[in-house]
């Protein structure tokens, strides 16, 4: 039997950037983590406080997505240890399920000893996800401008400037993609689209050529956050004001809710637009969490260890601790 045990550490990510709905992908530094080897019998353990209510058997995304890396690699592993810590809040718009595809993906190809590609990699993970950005700025790091049209995603990323940083408003309540997604119309106006395209193109260029002042001028949006405001209670005001506070733009992170504005990392208001952030949400009665986050250069993580037989080895949560818990 295949004795590896393998360890991934899987970058959050928040997707849109403002104007590129579905196109860009920004990784951040929060992370979850995804263990796995070959087992007798199949056994999932999910720690952290968003682990709540994960299924802990073989309908579990993890093991359902190891399960296509095999396939496609034709081997068969159908008795899975895994184990899974993850500090990315669920269903907030920072692309928790995105790392959860990608770091099972990853652990699953690094077992069977890398057989799959990245490419191959990123065309399952878009292909499960429904779209590429989270889940490519998740696999490969930086930030990732993508394009899928239903079979093939093409993508190039971008080194993120060293001085950008990252604030998140994370609100209490949880808001499902789906939800967000049934909000927006079927159809726009030409002008709408034009706006979108010359916003995405002008976002993509400043953060390529560091041009960082670009971005509270780019960062603007007609597809998707005008119609998700309704569901964001407070957001349109943040977006609409946070450069007034000191942020270099600012966008609703994917699907939302969380609300993300970026700075200069030496910039002296940092506080005030934090304060800005929580006040505006907390007039509309919405309680939020903030996290100061860098963009997260590097992909997935992954070590690999060959467990030596009749020695117990340590638990996820032991390695990982003072990283993560
Ligand atoms: N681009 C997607 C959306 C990201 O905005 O719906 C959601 O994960």
């Amino acid at each position: 039997m295949n004795n590896r045990r393998v360890i991934v550490k899987v970058p959050a990510s928040t997707a849109n950037l403002g104007p590129g709905f579905d196109t860009l992908g920004m990784a951040l530094s929060l992370y979850a983590w995804v263990e796995m080897s070959v087992a007798e019998r199949t056994v999932l353990r999910l720690y952290g406080d968003e682990m709540t209510g994960i299924p802990e058997d073989k309908s579990n995304l993890i093991y359902k997505v190891a399960q296509l890396v095999f396939k496609e690699a034709g081997v068969q592993v159908p008795e899975l240890d895994i184990a899974m810590y993850s500090n990315i809040p669920l269903t907030r718009g920072l692309g928790s399920s995105a790392s959860a595809i990608v770091g099972a993906l990853v652990a699953a190809n690094a077992l069977i000893g890398s057989p799959l590609s990245d490419d191959k990699l990123f065309q399952m993970a878009t292909a499960l996800e429904g779209h590429p950005d989270n889940v490519g700025a998740s696999l490969f790091g930086g930030i990732v401008v993508s394009a899928w049209d239903g079979e093939r995603a093409d993508y190039v990323r971008l080194a993120p400037h060293e001085k950008l940083e990252a604030l998140v408003a994370i609100p209490a309540f949880q808001l499902s993609t789906e939800k967000a997604r049934h909000a927006l119309p079927k159809q726009i106006s030409m002008q709408d689209a034009v706006f979108n395209v010359s916003r995405s193109s002008l976002l993509v260029a400043a953060l390529a050529s560091g041009e960082l002042g670009l971005i509270k001028h780019a960062m603007r949006d007609r597809l998707h956050q005008p119609y998700r405001a309704a569901l964001i209670p407070g957001m349109a005001e943040i977006l609409a004001k946070a450069a007034d506070y000191g942020a270099l733009g600012a966008a609703l992170s994917g699907a939302g809710p969380t609300l993300i504005a970026f700075v200069e990392s030496d910039s002296p208001r940092k506080q005030e637009l934090e304060h800005f952030l929580l006040d505006t949400l907390k007039q509309e009665g919405i309680e939020a969490q903030t996290l100061w986050l860098k963009p997260c250069a590097e992909g997935p993580v992954v070590t690999i260890e060959q467990a030596e037989a009749g020695t117990e080895s340590l638990g996820l949560l032991e390695r990982i601790r003072g990283e993560a818990v």
